[in-house]
């Protein structure tokens, strides 16, 4: 097992997660019926009381069927996924004995969890929980500069009786449920620490205040093969760079770090009805590549909607990179960042003697790739396996000044004109043992 900087050694084995690479993040709550972005209840300063009378009184998504998710996800191509048990605003999504504003109490009355995750196993999806440790609802969770209520002085004065121990064993309490009632539980996601924050009547939460060790414990107790992210402010775990593509591979002190990217279709994360910045299905699936370029994982986020469907913008996309998936996954799931330098607009993925060329910006004919001179036994495009020819320097050839002369370290390959139909064309080049 690689010697990642942020895996204390006590941590589980993580291959399976290196290798599986591509994961559907899933963002649903009371957020999605105000589907205006999953923070608006403290955007719009919003009383908990007033969210909770409007919000829970109207979640029902009656239109929920979990096969038909579980199945949008495997079609799309992802081995694991990560569902929100509770975001910001503290509703639960499972029957909680530790609350009463959870789902079972809303009109949909169903344990969402409950459904959820067996479908998504029966697909041979793998299980990851994001659970808020922020929570604006709890009455004992300290009010600060990103809750709610941050500028109303009744709230900010019930600090004084708001006992931080209290939250602390309802967080550990819920996570126990969650860990126990639920099954194996692959991965757990959570969300977030801002420790460094100071808006002079409160500061921010980081490890004292969640109480991270006895989280952390309590994860690897009651999952012992469980993986854990970075949030919970113990400078370890999963690294999760969340809206950017960071322009190469992370390291710590030299090591290499287990990383992740997080990334939305749309720049927010719950369903956003009128949002207008969708990315495109070409631009999700180079951003997936370029992550496993760099050896990360990439979490692409879906926000289905209030009734519980997903809706057709979002289908198409999860559509268009499983029809791609569906010809290339060899070139994501098990691959690494590669030992060859890329040319141009270019990406390599590598897994062992195959070699993974993804054509960004598709070239005319020929493409000149460094340092495989000695390397190849045989090139093909991935979509429909026919062979490539390429050729090396030659010294007895004659050299004429129409074309730019092969580097004897190089070689080049020649490409149909025409692009191959595929979102981003892949050359697969197998090396020599
Ligand atoms: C965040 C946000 C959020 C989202 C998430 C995903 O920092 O608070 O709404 O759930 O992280 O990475």
């Amino acid at each position: 097992m690689t010697n990642f900087a942020n895996w204390p050694t006590t941590y589980p084995d993580p291959s399976w997660f290196i290798h599986d690479r591509f994961g559907l993040f899933i963002h649903f709550g009371l957020f999605s019926v105000g589907a205006r972005h999953e923070w608006f209840m403290t955007k719009e300063q919003i009383d908990p009381k007033e969210y909770q009378a409007k919000y829970f009184k109207n979640f029902n998504p009656d239109l929920f069927d979990a096969t038909k998710w579980a199945q949008a996800a495997k079609d799309c191509g992802v081995k694991y996924m990560v569902f929100t048990t509770k975001h910001h605003e503290g509703f639960a999504l499972w029957d909680s004995h530790l609350t009463d504003y959870k789902v079972t109490n809303t009109p949909f009355k169903r344990d969402f969890l409950a459904e959820l995750l067996p479908a998504f196993r029966k697909v041979g999806i793998k299980i990851g929980l994001y659970h808020s440790l922020i929570d604006w609802h709890h009455p004992d969770f300290p009010i600060d500069g990103l809750h709610p209520m941050r500028n109303n002085e009744t709230y900010q004065k019930s600090n004084e009786l708001r006992q931080l121990k209290k939250y602390q064993d309802y967080l550990a309490g819920q996570v126990e449920e969650l860990l126990t009632d639920y099954g194996k539980i692959d991965y757990i996601w959570f969300d977030f620490s801002y420790a460094h924050r100071d808006w002079g009547f409160a500061k921010g939460k980081g490890a004292f205040d969640w109480d991270s060790e006895r989280l952390e414990a309590l994860c690897l107790q009651l999952q012992p093969h469980i993986l854990i992210n970075d949030r919970l402010d113990l400078n370890r775990g999963v690294t999760t760079p969340e809206q950017f593509q960071p322009d190469k591979p992370f390291l710590k002190d030299g090591k290499p770090v287990l990383w992740e990217a997080c990334q939305t279709m749309y720049g927010t994360w719950g369903y956003d009805r009128d949002n207008y910045e969708w990315k495109s299905s070409e631009m999700l699936l180079k951003m997936l590549i370029d992550t496993v370029a760099k050896n990360g994982n990439f979490l692409m986020n879906i926000g289905p909607n209030p009734r519980g469907e997903i809706d057709d913008k979002t289908a198409l996309r999860l559509r268009e990179i499983g029809d791609w998936m569906r010809l290339h996954q060899d070139a994501i799931i098990g691959c690494t960042k590669a030992n060859y330098e890329a040319p141009l607009d270019c990406r390599y993925t590598q897994n062992a003697n195959k070699l993974y060329l993804h054509l960004f910006s598709y070239p005319y004919r020929n493409l000149h790739l460094k340092g495989l001179a000695k390397d190849v036994s045989f090139i093909r495009l991935l979509n429909d396996g026919s062979e490539i020819f390429y050729r090396g320097f030659d010294k007895d050839e004659v050299i004429t000044s129409t074309e730019a002369i092969i580097d004897p370290d190089d070689i080049v390959i020649t490409l149909p004109v025409e692009k191959p139909p595929v979102l981003v064309p892949v050359i697969e080049i197998t090396l020599k043992d």
